[in-house]
């Protein structure tokens, strides 16, 4: 017993050191900043989900088998890509450990230290959203951890206070479950319009937002929900001549006008908060539009063997212990729906660093880490 636990110690500290250790320098430079971001609380869908999903019961939307993971340092994670998400790139960006996943029964203590992942793949922003998944954890439940679970035990156990808030980014990374398995499936949608729909949406994720703030939180990250259109999941469905599901991108891409919006919106409603709107939509976009510039060759495929709707998968998760492709780095999607971990570069480098206020609004990531 004592072996086992000392060795999941071991295991945990390891993301730790590989995160700490290139960034000696670290210390240095955030004094003369002035600013230190101590850590990460994230909140989402698969995009950013890192595990939350493999310890739920009667969930089929589990990445914990390989090929997923096959370029990850630990393996199969549970992270839906083959090697890093793009929250894991953006600890690497700001020099923070990778985050732990809440539902993780060895997530307690101390370990929080740096922020705790809540994301679930296959949810939404709606608490609705997923349950054809069979069990997720809805956004509003996600929050509700962190305030009714995470916040009380670090203050009890770590001395831990809501004055440090502000030092820690809130990253939400949902939204395209609500249209993929919601809107569009669901035929009490049918009278509703994608306008109405999307507003209403994008003032609950505004409750939510201010939820976290009334509790303290002040620098938030919103991630735009990237081309669903473009798939490989819909276009297996329904081919089309070369470019991507229209109906599907146009919602996506209203969505993100709403989610920018908020940005400027949030910004009165909470005074003292600062968002950042990263817009991963455009990135992939201009992928899929000149992949060649950019290392890819492969914008369609998926490059794991999907298991489709006749071998009773869903078109999405790859199949266990399938086949990758050989070259990960040239393909845009890594299974039916997530991206590769050369794209989650792309998009976290960008987040960063990029000075484009169409890729990051208004100002980016690093920006934001040093106010
Ligand atoms: C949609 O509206 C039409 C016409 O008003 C009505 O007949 C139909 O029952 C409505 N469908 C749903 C799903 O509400
Ligand atoms: C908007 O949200 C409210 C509250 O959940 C709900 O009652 C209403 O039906 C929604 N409207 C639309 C058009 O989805
Ligand atoms: C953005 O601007 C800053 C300051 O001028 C610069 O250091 C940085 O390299 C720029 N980022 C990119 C991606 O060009």
């Amino acid at each position: 017993m004592a072996t086992q636990i000392e060795s999941r110690l071991f295991l945990l500290t390891l993301p730790i050191l590989a995160c700490v250790f290139p960034g000696s320098g670290y210390a240095r430079e955030t004094e003369k900043n002035g600013a230190i971001i101590k850590g990460m609380f994230v909140f989402g869908s698969s995009l950013v989900d890192n595990g939350n999903n493999n310890f739920l019961k009667n969930s089929i939307a589990k990445a914990d088998f390989l090929p997923y993971g096959i370029d990850f340092p630990y393996g199969p994670s549970g992270r839906f890509t083959n090697g890093k998400n793009v929250i894991d790139l953006l600890c690497d960006q700001l020099k923070l450990p990778l985050v732990p996943a809440f539902t993780d029964p060895s997530t307690k203590g101390s370990k929080m230290i740096h922020g705790v992942n809540y994301a679930s793949g296959a949810s939404g922003i709606l608490d609705d959203t997923g349950l054809l998944a069979g069990n997720v954890i809805s956004l509003n439940q996600q929050i509700r951890n962190f305030e009714e679970v995470t916040f009380p035990v670090l203050e009890a156990q770590i001395g831990f206070k809501r004055e440090l808030l502000p030092k820690y980014l809130f990253v939400v990374g949902t939204g395209g479950n609500d249209y993929s398995f919601n809107y569009f499936l669901r035929q009490s949608n049918a009278n509703v319009s994608l306008e109405v729909f999307t507003a209403n949406l994008t003032e609950k994720l505004s409750g939510q937002l201010q939820k976290l703030y009334r509790l303290g939180c002040r620098k938030f990250v919103l991630m735009a929900v990237n081309p669903i259109g473009c798939s490989p999941m819909v276009k297996a469905n329904r081919p089309t001549r070369n470019g991507c599901i229209q109906g599907l991108n146009k919602a996506a891409h209203l969505f993100n006008a709403h989610l920018k919006s908020l940005v400027d919106f949030s910004k009165q409603q909470m005074p003292g908060s600062n968002l950042v709107f990263v817009n991963s939509y455009k990135m992939i976009r201009d992928i899929i539009k000149n992949p060649v510039s950019r290392g890819f060759k492969d914008t369609s495929s998926a490059c794991c063997e999907v298991r489709s709707l006749n071998e009773g998968g869903n078109g999405i998760l790859c199949k266990k212990e399938g086949q990758p492709c050989e070259d990960r780095n040239i393909h845009v999607f890594f299974d039916g729906l997530h991206p590769t971990e050369a794209v989650n570069v792309q998009i976290a480098t960008k987040a960063y660093n990029s000075n484009l206020t169409s890729e990051v609004y208004p100002i980016n990531v690093k920006q934001l880490s040093l106010l």
